[in-house]
């Protein structure tokens, strides 16, 4: 029996693509998948710098490319979805582009609204000697509408000074800060021992890292898991439409969502493939999420927990 287009479209996201990587071109695949599907978008575009699985271009050609990716990937996204693009810099005869500057314009033409402009910053990297090491890249938060998921309880972090108090005002005496932990924040402040703690400070994945594997440029499972945690439901769909090695759905696995990965590159989803049974199997290396950075002293009065807390179940 024939079937009616609305039910070849359901079928596509049926239980043998949940949790997979569909091996093909971003803009073929993603013009097959329904529209409003999922919650959360997420991914490391190719930066047009010549690595192994790209051909360089002229920044224009590249963003007229992705334009018409994004397009896509905005007619996909629900109403109450998110758009996180993780993205450094383009390099030109020592000039650098950064690339969110450009892609700002793109996403604001489909009329997506920033939230954030998360700094990632990582400890590694290649030393510069014509200009300042390059230490972060940015992961541009949109979303659709003004109506979109964010569950910040779920990403706190842990209070540097849990017993921290106000210490004018009418609220003098009590306690400033939240039992459930702080934002995380997408800021830093110029203060020595504060950098640190207040960026997203998620090493990325180098050589040492326990999640290393034949990709150039993977992410980290915790970064993704973050975006997850705060900008889905137990019920999401989350894409990532240039998978690599599959650590969008690894993060998803681990939380409990449905993903979609689209990867082009044979040998990057074969990686994906086994690195996601590999974590079904629970022999998966991975950096624990929401590793601390800093702990003061337990004898700091400001980092004891305050006896009013004590009774507020967590
Ligand atoms: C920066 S990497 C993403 C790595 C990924 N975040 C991970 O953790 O493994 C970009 C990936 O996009 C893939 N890619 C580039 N252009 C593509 C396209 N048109 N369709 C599908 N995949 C594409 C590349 O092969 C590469 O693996």
């Amino acid at each position: 029996m024939k079937l009616k287009v609305k039910e070849k479209l359901f079928g596509y996201m049926d239980q043998e693509i949940k949790n997979h990587i569909i091996r093909g071109d971003s803009l073929k695949e993603l013009k097959k998948m329904e529209g409003e599907k999922f919650d959360l978008i997420i991914t490391s575009p190719p930066y047009n710098v010549g690595k192994e699985y790209e051909v360089k271009s002229s920044i224009e050609k590249y963003l007229e490319t992705q334009e018409e990716i994004i397009k896509q990937l905005v007619r996909v996204l629900s109403k109450k979805g998110s758009i996180c693009w993780q993205i450094g810099n383009y390099v030109e005869k020592g000039e650098i582009f950064p690339l969110d500057i450009f892609y700002y314009g793109i996403f604001k033409k489909f009329k997506l609204k920033l939230r954030n402009r998360i700094i990632w910053h990582f400890g590694h990297g290649l030393h510069a000697s014509k200009r300042l090491s390059g230490r972060y890249e940015t992961i541009l938060w949109f979303t659709k509408s003004d109506n979109y998921i964010f569950n910040l309880d779920d990403i706190r972090i842990p209070s540097k000074y849990p017993g921290k108090r106000y210490f004018k005002g009418p609220k003098k005496g009590q306690i400033s800060g939240n039992p459930k932990g702080k934002n995380p924040s997408d800021i830093w402040e110029f203060v020595l021992q504060d950098w640190e703690s207040l960026l997203w400070d998620i090493p990325n994945v180098k050589s040492n890292h326990p999640e290393k594997t034949i990709h150039q440029c993977q992410f980290p499972i915790e970064l993704v898991e973050r975006c997850i945690l705060a900008l889905t439901n137990g019920d999401s769909w989350v894409l990532d439409p240039f998978a690599g090695v599959g650590s969008t759905i690894i993060a998803s696995l681990k939380n409990g969502r449905n993903s979609v990965g689209i990867e082009k590159e044979e040998k990057y989803c074969n990686v994906a493939q086994a690195r996601i049974e590999d974590f079904k199997k629970g022999n998966l290396k991975f950096r624990p999420i929401n590793k601390p950075i800093h702990k003061p002293s337990k004898n700091d009065k400001v980092a004891q927990i305050p006896l009013e807390w004590l009774s507020v179940s967590q």
